[in-house]
């Protein structure tokens, strides 16, 4: 039987409405429509994510983003069978606007919610595109609050492999980015800036390479940028774009090595990468490179769905529903889970 399952994200700066509709067991759900509104420009000016802001500017586009998302499928509120929420982590004023318009829909429309963990979210998105993964595969979600590297077996069943023991890989490129004085969002803006520059320029450390294991760490790097930084002084402009394409060798080098040692470890011919890290090109690249080298299918979500998104809430909800991992229930607590 086919449920029609709206989707609401609103952990971070993001609002992102979406409707997937079911097809049955054994199947992948059908995106019928998404929409996102970015606050992007809102945050420029104070240098980063300011939450009471971003809380009241969800409140101003979820429900125009939710009647656009419903007009381009050609759906009525009336036709929704379960209405998904991002529960968390996430920003709790921020996540509160989605559990909260969630539930007043569910209870007005009496039809039952369902939370969604965000990096579940993240980590199914790959199943929107035109040319889903096959489980099992081993995961690297890549984001701006997490990296970890996971074996996953199917819907719900995911086991840590390995994560960061300090700062995410999406953080190292924000907080080397602000170091060297690029806009927010750092990450995009510290790729696009290495397009231009010598990536063996500055050697920078590469943390935890060669620990043995599968965990990360991040914190180290940004110390040693913010030193070379320091020690350019009035040359760090002329030098700016080499410094962050070394950078962004040294986080790709370590999240690629790591991802085949998982393969390695595993044994496994398929890998899947997720959240905002997975768009920058030379992380695609070079894992691509090494992949084929080995006979190893690398899946990505679509360029525009690597980043945050209703679609993927509404992805993970539907799968989780037809696995019969988790039921949408009339309980309308709020509840969210920020950490
Ligand atoms: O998944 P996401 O949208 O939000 C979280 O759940 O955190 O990821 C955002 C992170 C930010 O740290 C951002 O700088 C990074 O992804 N990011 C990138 C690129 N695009 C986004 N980092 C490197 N290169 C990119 N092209
Ligand atoms: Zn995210």
């Amino acid at each position: 039987m086919s449920e029609l399952i709206l989707g609401i994200e609103s952990s971070c700066d993001e609002t992102g409405v979406a409707l997937v509709r079911t097809r049955g067991p054994g199947t992948v759900p059908e995106l019928l429509s998404h929409a996102l509104y970015s606050q992007i420009e809102m945050h420029r000016a104070y240098g980063g994510v300011v939450p009471e802001l971003a809380s009241r500017d969800h409140i101003r586009r979820v429900l125009p983003l939710t009647q656009k998302v419903l007009d381009d499928a050609g759906c009525t509120l009336a036709q929704i069978d379960a209405i998904a929420f991002t529960r968390g982590p996430g920003l709790a004023g921020a996540l509160l606007v989605g559990s909260g318009v969630a539930c007043a829909m569910g209870a007005a429309l009496d039809k039952p919610v369902l939370g969604v963990h965000h990096l579940e979210g993240h980590l199914l998105s790959p199943f929107l595109s035109e040319d889903p993964p096959e489980f099992p595969f081993v995961a690297l979600l890549v984001s701006g609050g997490h990296t970890q590297l996971m074996r996953v077996d199917g819907v719900g069943r995911y086991q840590i492999l390995g994560e960061t023991i300090d700062d995410a890989a999406g953080e190292a490129f924000d907080k080397s980015a602000k170091l060297m004085g690029l806009p927010y969002p750092g990450g995009p803006e510290l790729a696009r800036l290495a397009e231009g520059g010598d990536p063996e320029a500055f050697k920078l450390p590469r943390p935890l390479l060669h620990s043995g294991d599968l965990d990360f760490s991040f914190a180290g790097l940004k110390t040693a940028v913010l030193t070379q930084a320091k020690k350019l002084g009035d040359t760090l402009e002329a030098r700016k774009a080499d410094l962050a394409a070394s950078t962004q060798a040294a986080i790709v080098d370590v999240l690629v090595k790591k991802t085949l040692n998982a393969l390695k470890e595993t044994g496994m011919k398929r890998v899947v990468v997720a959240g905002g890290v997975g768009a920058n090109r030379m992380l695609r690249e070079q894992l691509n490179d090494a992949c084929r080298k080995r006979g190893i299918r690398v899946h990505y979500p679509e360029l525009h769905l690597c980043t945050d998104n209703g679609a993927m809430i509404a992805m993970a909800a539907a799968m989780r529903i037809e696995a019969g991992q988790q039921q949408a229930e009339k309980v309308y607590a709020f509840d969210v889970k920020p950490r």
